[in-house]
């Protein structure tokens, strides 16, 4: 596996033609590192499962480069979720809809919707393009972190999650640190009304404020809409060090808070963001920094459930549990 760090055309164009050759590439997005195959490759995708140690049967996320390239993926799309792509993508959001036969069940885990964003992201959204001039229709790819582990928002941590599993022709592209930092937004949008399934970036506000549609916040487990989504189990998204929802810390604790709450005697802070944007942005990289200093307690001061802080404390909640 080699780490790319300088990502110009002629770079992005041979990691097109990498994934074309049945590859594994690991690319930055505006969220998290995606570890990207090609979605309608049968024997690269069961490598996604393989290196991620991710159960079969948890559907993927297939990611194009633009609107135009829906309806390869997609049939019956709502108007309503045409509206959503429209302004949202590219974006953290990804729209669940019915599936066409190019969904195949090794992507969708057998069900009949398939997941698709157009990730903002620089490389990525060159990638994309380069893979479809070489006649590539989707890449596939899943956060690029071991099955149920924290999420790498920078190619060094991609490269810590997995290159121990990698191949020697597998590459990750380095883009820099993402700037989102938690996952896309899933809408299902295969019912009436759209339902959030994981929060993220585009919230239930934002969409109504900018577009007057209404999306309801699915129950917990998402078992009502009978959807599968890994996120959606608990104990997810979590460090090797326990995670305490909290204000009480004991000493050598990692702490994490906003920025005006000042550092417990003897914790180490491991972030300090300013705003929930922030907050976003530090949150995992914190998580990773306590297990790399080898803290056995993180104790997070949750942010406010406003904005991003929504997607924030869902993968904090699942971090926290046992
Ligand atoms: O921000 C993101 O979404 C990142 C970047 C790389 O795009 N990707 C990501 O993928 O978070 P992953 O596989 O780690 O999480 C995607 C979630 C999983 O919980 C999966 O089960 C769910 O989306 N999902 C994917 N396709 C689905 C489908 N057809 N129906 C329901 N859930 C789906
Ligand atoms: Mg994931």
């Amino acid at each position: 596996m080699s780490i790319i760090s300088n990502c110009t055309t002629a770079t992005i164009k041979a990691a097109a033609t990498s994934l074309i050759d049945g590859n594994l590439v690991a690319f930055p997005t505006e969220t998290v590192y995606g570890l990207g195959a090609v979605a309608t490759n049968e024997d690269a995708i069961a490598r996604i499962y393989e290196v991620k140690g991710r159960p079969v049967g948890h559907p993927l996320i297939v990611h194009i480069s633009s609107i135009k390239h829906l309806d390869k993926w997609a049939r019956n799309v709502p108007e309503y979720a045409i509206k959503l792509a429209r302004n949202f993508w590219p974006g953290p959001m990804t729209l669940i809809l019915p599936r066409t036969s190019l969904a195949k069940d090794f992507i969708t885990g057998g069900q009949d919707n398939v997941g698709v964003r157009v990730p903002s992201h620089t490389v990525a959204l060159e990638l994309l393009r380069e893979f479809e001039s070489q006649g590539g229709l989707g890449i596939a790819a899943p956060s690029a972190n071991r099955f149920g582990k924290v999420s790498p928002t920078s190619a060094q941590a991609a490269s810590d999650e997995l290159s121990e599993y990698l191949s020697p022709n597998d590459l990750i592209l380095d883009g820099g640190p993402c700037v989102v930092g938690v996952e896309s937004s899933i809408i299902n949008c295969t019912q009436d009304i759209p339902t959030i399934l994981r929060p993220g970036a585009v919230t239930t506000e934002l969409i109504y404020e900018k577009l007057g549609i209404v999306v309801k916040q699915s129950n917990k487990d998402g078992t009502e809409l009978k959807i599968k989504a890994s996120g959606l189990l608990e104990s997810h998204y979590a460090p090797a060090a326990k995670v305490f929802i909290s204000i009480d810390t004991q000493p050598g604790d990692g702490f994490i808070a906003y920025s005006s709450i000042p550092t417990p005697t003897g914790t180490l802070r491991l972030a300090s963001p300013n705003n929930n944007d922030e907050y976003a942005n530090q949150f995992y990289q914190a998580l990773r920094l306590a297990d790399s200093k080898q803290l056995q307690r993180v104790v997070v001061v949750p942010p406010t459930n406003e904005g991003v802080g929504i997607a924030i404390n869902d993968r904090l909640n699942k971090a926290a549990f046992y």
